[in-house]
């Protein structure tokens, strides 16, 4: 028998030491929340990822009452920027969200299994990581990929 342990990476910045960039993503994923439409969960949760060009696409969950048929707000910005953009790697997934009462969350909002699962392929996509940073008001989570969230995942690779 064999015994391992994966480790995950992370740095953790204020607001305030954050570089030009990032802090325009932050600004445009907190926008994004504000358009999410969220009638069930009250929960608005917003992200913009940022391509290699330095464009910018925003996205935020939109809900429905059949509630599977809804999607995040991580794979409404990456399934957008893919459509729009597709020879446009993306660089950095920034996700955001506030709570039922209006307040951006205290804790770094991680992003599901299944936006995992789809920033996963992204990063495969394009052959190059994508940094995902994770806003809460205590603090904001770095991760340098989305592999690093999803260890021992599926990929097509395993479909050959
Ligand atoms: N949600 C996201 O948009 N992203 C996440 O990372 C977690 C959850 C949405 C789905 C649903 O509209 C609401 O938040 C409550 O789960």
């Amino acid at each position: 028998m064999k015994k391992f342990n994966i480790t995950v990476p992370v740095i953790m910045k204020t607001e305030d030491e954050l570089n030009e960039q990032e802090r325009r993503l932050l600004a445009e994923a907190k926008e994004a929340t504000f358009r999410s439409y969220s009638p069930y969960s009250h929960f608005s949760v917003g992200a913009a990822v940022m391509l290699e060009d330095g464009t910018i696409v925003p996205g935020s969950n939109q809900e429905n009452c059949a509630y599977p048929s809804g999607l995040c707000a991580e794979r409404t910005a990456l399934f957008f920027a893919n459509s729009r953009y597709p020879d446009q790697a993306v660089t950095i997934l920034c996700c955001v969200a506030r709570d039922t009462s209006g307040n951006f969350t205290l804790r770094p909002i991680p992003p599901c299994g299944g936006c995992r699962q789809v920033m996963v392929e992204t990063e495969e996509r394009f052959g190059r990581p994508m940094q995902v940073m994770l806003y809460g008001t205590d603090g904001i989570y770095f991760i340098p990929s989305a592999r690093d969230l999803m260890p021992v995942n599926f990929d097509s690779s395993y479909l050959e």
